[in-house]
């Protein structure tokens, strides 16, 4: 059997993950974190001291790693690391697996043999350009700089980090700037993608909006 694929890439901030997640849930398939995977490889090498700049030796790291993702968990070597890998630090280092030939060769790969297994939600920022061609539902969700920064620093905050909107709004601008400017797999919509705008939408009303026009064809 052939297996669906909706893909949903866009933004930091932009809610992409819990739609995504809600979306799958909705729809009983399975939902796919990508920068999960991204930000275990970069965990990963910064507990072994590996040179976050050394492709050679990241292609390595993660060549070894035991990741595996069940429902709301991220398991590295059956640790459950779905906290550690949103630390700040990680957040930050992870553009270098982002940006590493060899480490997006092996997760692509990884991510394609998942979605061959069961109807998929998968969220990132090259699902449906690079990962997904051929996707059943291509989305591009995205929402304004502000509202998108204001989400995430309402999330930090209820996580217990003392942080300042403007240092949020910082960090995202760096980090869009560099997803948008990667030498491979550089953050775009897909030529048959729909662009979705949550600017002033709750996480309910995305997820209502996505079910419908994943019940529809374009
Ligand atoms: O989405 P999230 O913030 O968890 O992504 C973590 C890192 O992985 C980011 O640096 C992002 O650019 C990268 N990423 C990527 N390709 C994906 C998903 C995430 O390069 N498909």
């Amino acid at each position: 059997a052939t297996f669906r694929v909706v893909t949903i890439d866009g933004p930091a901030g932009a809610g992409k993950s819990t739609v995504a997640r809600l979306l799958a849930e909705r729809l009983g398939w399975r939902f796919l974190d990508t920068g999960a995977m991204y930000r275990v490889v970069t965990l990963a090498a910064l507990r072994a001291r590996v040179d976050l700049t050394d492709a050679e030796a990241l292609d390595r790291l993660t060549a070894d790693l035991r990741v595996s993702l069940p429902p709301g968990q991220v398991l590295l070597h059956d640790e459950d690391v779905s906290r550690a890998i949103r630390d700040a630090a990680v957040t930050e280092a992870s553009r270098f697996a982002a940006d590493c030939a060899a480490v997006r060769a092996r997760l692509v790969a990884w991510q394609r043999a998942f979605a061959e297994a069961a109807d998929t939600v998968t969220e990132g920022r090259d699902q449906g350009t690079i990962v997904f061609p051929d996707a059943f539902r291509k989305f591009f969700v995205t929402a304004t700089e502000e509202e998108r920064s204001r989400r995430r620093h309402a999330e930090l905050r209820a996580r217990g980090a003392a942080v300042e909107l403007e240092t949020v709004l910082a960090d995202q601008r760096q980090r869009d700037a560099r997803d948008v400017a990667r030498a491979i797999a550089p953050m775009k919509p897909a030529d048959d993608a729909e662009l979705v705008d949550t600017t002033g939408l709750n996480i309910e009303q995305v997820v209502d909006l996505l079910f419908h026009k994943v019940g529809t064809r374009p």
